[in-house]
């Protein structure tokens, strides 16, 4: 293991640690099938003798598999059968399978093709417990549904239910590239790429994909968004046979194929002189792109473009906008069903940090704004929570609520580039919730961020929630096998964003540890607040960064203060924060609907937590806490490695109650995080105190 707080000049990989002394135990995740509660169990034995299945298709087999191998804990010899039988059973089919059994449903007008509904049915004096999906997917889903109940210990009646999914499209991305690392990876190399070639044992993308089907996640986009030279050609008759490969092993478990694609790639893999999206050769040359991908993978899902951001190419080097861009290649996907995923995160990462009339805030909106309505409706915008770029703390998109006519996706970050790299805890359901649950007031009060993204607000065509992976080839998938609770909480949340934090937390625990009492005790409480933790002792009130520049981890509160990307926190002896008022600052508050910009320009209502996101105020400024900001600095330094310390400490009681492996792996890196967060207490508090002068209120200790 190297010791991470060594953070000048490493690279990411130099500071990931090995898991692989933990193999076993995690690679399950959630699906690792122990029971509970033994009490729950008998609620539903009687039905676990017989699964009657009709319909033989790779998902439902999948279904079937998945549901034999849980029953197999549980009960002894439960029996597939392809026909009905006079006995207590359960019946798992589409809606059809249920009508050609004379058991008459009426659920047609209330379930979605991958919705499912779990009912006790009637038949000849027996019961029938049903899992009926919408379609196949919504088969697989509802038997996940009732196998998450019954290992979660939740009794029968509560597990009957009619659910559909509130956001069409759940798609992971993966920042992997070819030759097998990931970019801003924190858990080993990729899954589908080595060496330049695509992996050719399918074995760990089978179990990924049905991991991700308990789940509900029903896309995956394979490769990076910084599309480089070899990843070009995924789309070429090079790899496409081994991406159809990746495809089928994803399709079986309901999951669509989408890639990253190169905007340039006209040029650099066509021979064309040009890549502009209204040349007639450039338009051609991406139809019959889509032609071949289609031929390898009919249910191909679409394109993910980076264009025009963080060098990489798109239509603004041929005098073109991003509509243009985006529809030219629509209108190629358009005949065979596929989308076009375009991203919003394009701003100037270029700028001269002495000139304080830019800011990055704003670039999303000034860019994507004024082509509301200018998209084809196969293209879906994906927009990052943040203005910026993940942060701890970042106030929503104001994009959000102003693209009334365009099809968006909401884009989180599961691996934790900025949020402490799966050695820190950090449960980001919270971080997301707030996300989704802030209010834009775009066409008055309840005008949910979540309503947006599922396409309801607007009457979008499309919706859905987007997540950058955290996942590689380490032993537990995620390299902190805490951090498996982010994955599962995405797709969780992704599913129903009405969920709550705690109960995400509680089911995942459950199912990755059992009931326990202690455990459970333990666990969530700390999972909930270790988001706050984090942000405690690293930086403060939403104005981010303070990282090392390039791999981003560990303190640097000059970091990126006087480089090219726009990130800036102007700190100088009297005060701190970014002034994006419409009256003295860059005007980025007006992105907002009222009465939200008001409630940022007003340094009154401004919330503390993203105050300096907002405003430039001194030191000496009260918060409404009542503490000055300085002494809200050094307090929530001091306190978060406290609490770090707790989170640690609370773990070390579990030790017997969780597996040996799992448990040293989680403290090795409670430990690491106990250190970074004295390492960012100090470097913070030493950085302000040497500007101020200003000493600690309580005395503590502060290097000067
Ligand atoms: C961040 C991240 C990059 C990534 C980019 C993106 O800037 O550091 O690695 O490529 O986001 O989302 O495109």
């Amino acid at each position: 293991m190297m010791v991470s707080y060594y953070y000048n000049g490493l690279v990411e990989s130099d500071i990931m640690i090995s898991d692989r002394k933990f193999a076993g135990s995690m690679y399950d995740c959630w699906l690792r099938y122990e029971i509970c509660d033994e009490k729950v169990l008998d609620e539903y034995k009687d039905y676990f003798k017989y699964i009657v299945v009709k319909k033989d298709n790779p998902i439902i087999n999948n279904a079937v598999d998945e549901l034999k191998k849980a029953l197999s804990k549980l009960v002894d010899d439960a029996k597939v059968l392809r026909h009905m039988i006079e006995s207590d059973c359960i019946f798992i089919g589409t809606l059809d399978d249920f009508e050609s059994e004379g058991l008459y449903v009426d659920l047609e007008d209330e379930l979605k093709s991958e919705g499912f509904a779990l009912k006790i049915l009637k038949r000849n004096g027996k019961n029938v417990l049903s899992i009926i999906g919408g379609s196949e997917k919504g088969v697989l889903y509802g038997v996940f549904h009732l196998i998450r109940s019954v290992f979660g210990g939740k009794n029968l009646e509560d597990t009957l239910c009619i659910e559909n999914p509130q956001n069409d499209f759940r798609i992971l991305n993966h920042w992997d590239n070819m030759d097998g690392n990931i970019e801003r990876g924190y858990a080993g190399k990729s899954i589908f790429f080595r060496d330049n070639r695509i992996v050719q044992d399918f074995s760990r993308i089978k179990d990924y994909a049905r991991l991700l089907a308990s789940i509900a996640v029903n896309g995956v986009v394979i490769n990076n968004v910084n599309v480089h030279q070899q990843e070009t050609k995924l789309i070429t008759d090079e790899f496409l046979p081994d991406v159809a490969k990746i495809a089928d092993v994803f399709r079986n478990y309901g999951i669509k194929t989408y890639l990253s694609i190169n905007f340039a790639s006209p040029v650099e893999i066509g021979g064309l002189s040009t890549a502009d999206p209204l040349d007639d050769g450039v338009k051609k040359w991406w139809k019959d792109a889509a032609s071949k991908i289609y031929s390898y993978i009919p249910d191909f899902g679409g394109f993910l473009v980076k264009a025009d951001s963080e060098f990489r190419p798109g239509p603004f080097t041929y005098g073109r906008n991003h509509a243009d861009g985006a529809n030219m290649l629509s209108e190629a996907l358009k005949p065979y069903g596929g989308i076009v995923i375009w991203r919003t995160f394009v701003y100037n990462c270029m700028v001269d940090w002495r000139d304080r009339s830019t800011d990055r805030a704003k670039a999303a909106y000034d860019n994507f704004k004024p082509l509301d309505g200018k998209f084809l409706d196969n293209v879906v915008l994906q927009v990052k929570n943040g203005p910026m770029d993940f942060q701890i703390r970042e106030p929503i998109t104001p994009l959000f609520g102003a693209m009334e006519k365009t099809n968006v996706f909401m884009e989180f970050q599961i691996t934790q580039e900025y949020t402490g790299q799966q050695k820190h805890l950090c449960y980001l359901v919270p971080l997301w919730k707030e996300a989704l649950d802030f209010d834009t007031f775009a066409k008055g009060e309840g005008s949910f961020v979540k309503k947006v993204v599922n396409g309801s607000l607007f009457g979008a065509r499309y919706g859905g929630i987007v997540a950058v992976a955290n996942v590689g080839d380490s032993e537990c998938w995620t390299g902190h096998p805490l951090a498996q609770s982010n994955l599962y909480g995405f797709g969780r949340l992704a599913w129903n964003p009405d969920l709550s934090s705690r109960e995400i937390a509680e089911e995942w625990v459950r199912l990755t540890f059992g009931c326990d009492k202690d455990v459970l005790d333990t666990v969530v409480p700390m999972l909930l607040e270790s988001r706050e933790i984090y942000e405690e002792y690293t930086s403060p009130l939403g104005i981010g960064w303070m990282v090392n520049p390039g791999h981003h981890y560990g303190p640097n509160v000059d970091g990126y203060e006087y480089s090219h990307w726009g990130t800036y926190h102007y700190a100088d002896f009297k005060g701190i924060g970014v002034d994006r008022t419409v009256a003295t600052g860059t005007g980025y508050t007006a992105q907002y609907k009222e009465p939200v910009a008001k409630m940022y320009e007003n340094i009154d209502t401004c919330p503390d937590e993203l105050l300096l996101f907002f405003h430039h105020v001194p030191y000496s400024h009260k918060l409404k806490s009542g503490k000055t900001v300085i002494q809200h600095i050094y307090d929530t330094h001091f306190e978060g490695v406290e609490r770090a310390e707790k989170m640690r400490d609370a773990w070390i009681t579990l030790k017997g109650k969780i597996s040996d492996e799992i448990y040293e792996a989680v403290l090795e890196r409670f430990d690491i995080q106990v250190v970074d967060a004295k390492e960012w207490r100090d470097v913070v508090n030493t950085y302000f105190y040497r500007k101020t002068g200003i000493k600690d209120e309580h005395g503590r200790k502060i290097y000067e």
